[in-house]
């Protein structure tokens, strides 16, 4: 386990170098093109030529990409940059549903499948499945426009959505673009504390959600959770929540706000053509977690984000229309992967959509190998995390399947291990598939370093070469390059179309959080939170993250948001919260406590602490060891010694950092001799 964590090369030296020792040597070639479906880049040459391009010539880079998709009016001007504000083809009208949906229709294709949506639970005559042509989702998303429209909605508001992954989610996520209403998706996962958080900032004022959602076998209570949310609310006041039936799970109803998703879409007609949205018009909020307070809301716009969402599924992907291909995102739509690679970048290529409601080993570890057979889903994207639990269940699981349909495979959320990255080669891509471990973020928009799968070769934790236009860099504190592999801080130098547009509310912590870190040559450069260095080869290696926030398993958290969690229980007087290595979820959360006087530090309490941080934001904030203490380690300063505290949690028997700053001596040894659950 801690051998794995190394490997990455994870050790920082002080908190702003970062060393690296991760070294691999083994180098895939991205395999020929079987003539049927060649690659849209096939060799390292041409992706240096079309790169070199997009960087020297940006705007004409990114308007031929522009091109081949449909502007109701042209923009005025491709970009313009006064960082940190970029405007991407402003002056130009679009309309993101339309370029997902109707555009397919109005050339001839509505009848094509623009979704497949497989259920979790399987009855008597196998899982439930539904295929939604472009012509339905046409009518569909038009439909809920009006139903929005009719509670109310006008373009600019947000709409909240909290919902399982059903088809109505991606109906509803369309519906906001039609009409240029804001969407903010959250996460099925997350607690009412997290729902009521959210609404409050965003000021939102319609929630859809379902009555339940299907997990792993259980339902889950998202209804209940909506209702829990709003009773929190005090400023806010939501007027309407429209609830879509998929489990029928017993709801409490209030007859002056709730409404039921059927009834509502018989009670208006199916004409509500797609709005002309400006392209810097907002398209939806995401929440997503960063070092300090609150998650914050993070702003993208129109038609940027279209273009830079689509381009990059398009090329990571080698998504080609009437090729029979399926492409399927295990993700959630709750995440920005889902957003960009479950709708937004791959409806505009006209390649159906695979959306699987459930979990990965339900009702059997198999469960995901069965969906890739039956459904002959030609690219597959999930996280590492997901490729460590197979593992962990077994070869013989993704064996029991046909798997000769895949073409490209993919990995996102954080760094992989080489031992995952040879086993997803081997065991699902038979050797014969590319894998393109995409890096990027919620506030990237799509993918920022990549392999493109017939160009480039990849080597196993490396996500290799920087996507076209994007000027990524590994920098010291001062904004000097680093040298080849040395270790550094990831930059992108020049603004790309998928960037965000700010922080909802706060333009300060944007500015702050995104353009403080460094200079370069004097301007500000977007700082994206993560170490990094480049090979000899010019290949980028993402160490993890340099500030507070953690990746477990995918999914990005605060630390200080579950340090707040855990001191508003009554119990905990001070709490630090530190990533920690996790065989299967990469990183996990390790939390010391100190506790309130009598208060007994017993394993009854780690169980009811648990459960409060999942009540206070969801089951994945959960800790994954507690440990109770007399005091937390401070420098003179009053610092929590976080450094410290992950070492101590990643087990290390001895202390090896400079402690000489350590206010109190007999901590450390107090903590290493703590009990650990
Ligand atoms: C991490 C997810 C290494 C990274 C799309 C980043 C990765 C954070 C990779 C963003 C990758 C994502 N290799 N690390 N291929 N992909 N990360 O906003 O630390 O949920 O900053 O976006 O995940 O997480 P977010």
């Amino acid at each position: 386990m801690l051998r794995r964590y190394s490997d990455r090369g994870l050790t920082m030296t002080s908190d702003n170098s970062i060393e690296s020792t991760m070294h691999e040597s083994r180098t895939f070639d991205p395999p020929e093109s079987d003539g049927n479906e060649p690659w849209h880049c096939s060799s390292l040459e041409q992706y240096r030529a079309l790169y070199r391009r997009s960087i020297d010539d940006p705007a004409g880079f990114w308007a031929e990409a522009a091109g081949e998709l449909h502007w109701f009016k042209p923009w005025d001007k491709v970009l313009s940059y006064s960082p940190p504000d970029a405007r991407w083809f402003a002056g130009g009208t679009t309309n993101l549903c339309y370029n997902c949906v109707d555009r397919h229709v109005e050339q001839g294709f509505g009848d094509q499948i623009g979704i497949i949506w497989e259920g979790e639970p399987i009855g008597s005559d196998g899982p439930e499945v539904r295929t939604l042509s472009y012509a339905e989702l046409q009518q569909h998303t038009a439909r809920f426009a009006n139903v929005l429209r009719k509670h109310g909605v006008k373009k600019g508001d947000v709409v909240t959505l909290y919902m399982g992954m059903v088809p109505e989610l991606a109906i509803a996520v369309l519906a906001c673009a039609r009409i240029g209403a804001v969407h903010s998706v959250i996460f099925g996962g997350f607690s009412s504390r997290a729902i009521a958080d959210r609404v409050h900032d965003a000021s939102s004022r319609i929630i859809v959600t379902c009555d339940g959602a299907w997990r792993r076998g259980k339902v889950v209570p998202l209804k209940d959770n909506v209702d829990e949310a709003i009773k929190m609310l005090d400023e806010v006041r939501v007027d309407s929540v429209i609830v879509c039936k998929r489990c029928e799970n017993t709801v409490q109803w209030d007859a002056t706000r709730d409404h039921w998703w059927n009834e509502q879409m018989e009670s208006v007609d199916t004409d509500c053509p797609c709005e002309p949205i400006e392209a810097e018009d907002m398209s939806f909020l995401l929440y997503t977690s960063g070092s300090t307070g609150k998650p914050k809301g993070i702003i993208h716009t129109t038609g940027g984000y279209m273009v830079y969402t689509a381009t990059t599924a398009k090329y990571v992907f080698n998504l080609i229309p009437d090729q029979n291909q399926v492409f399927w995102c295990t993700a959630d739509i709750g995440w920005i992967t889902g957003h960009s690679y479950i709708l937004y970048g791959i409806m505009p290529n006209r390649v159906p959509t695979l959306m699987y409601e459930g979990a990965p080993n339900h009702p059997g570890p198999d469960r995901f190998w069965d969906i890739v057979e039956r459904h002959k889903v030609t690219q597959f994207y999930t996280a590492p995390t997901a490729i460590r639990a197979f593992m962990k269940w077994g070869d013989e699981h993704p064996k029991k399947h046909d798997l000769s349909s895949l073409r490209v495979l993919g990995t996102v959320g954080e760094p992989i291990n080489p031992e995952a990255w040879m086993w997803y080669h081997t065991n699902i891509g038979k050797e014969q598939c590319p894998i393109v471990d995409t890096y990027w973020q919620t506030e990237t928009g799509g993918h920022m370093i990549t392999p493109l799968p017939g160009a480039t070769p990849t080597k196993p934790g490396s996500c290799t070469l920087p996507f076209f236009g994007i000027d990524a860099a590994i920098v010291d504190i001062n904004g000097i390059e680093a040298g080849p592999n040395e270790g550094g801080l990831l930059v992108i130098r020049k603004p790309w179309p998928g960037m965000l547009r700010g922080i909802f509310g706060d333009r300060e912590r944007f500015i702050e959080t995104y353009w403080s870190t460094v200079k370069v040559d004097g301007e500000p450069v977007y700082t994206a939170g993560d170490g990094a260095r480049r090979d000899e080869d010019g290949y980028f290696w993402i160490m993890g993250r340099i500030d507070d926030v953690i990746n477990v398993s995918g999914h990005r958290l605060g630390t200080m948001e579950v340090e707040s969690a855990l001191v508003s229980h009554s119990a905990v007087v001070e709490a630090a919260v530190v990533g920690m290595p996790h065989e299967i979820k990469g990183t996990g959360i390790a939390a010391f406590c100190t506790l309130a006087s009598g208060v007994g530090a017993d394993n009854a309490l780690r169980s009811q602490l648990c459960e409060h941080v999942a009540s206070e934001i969801g089951a994945i904030a959960k800790p994954d060891v507690i440990r109770f203490t007399d005091a937390l380690p401070k420098t003179r300063s009053g610092k929590i010694m976080r450094r410290l505290l992950r070492s101590i949690a990643a087990g290390e028997t001895e202390v090896k950092q400079d402690t000489s700053t350590l206010e109190d001596f007999s901590v450390v040894a107090k903590l290493q001799g703590a009990d650990e659950s």
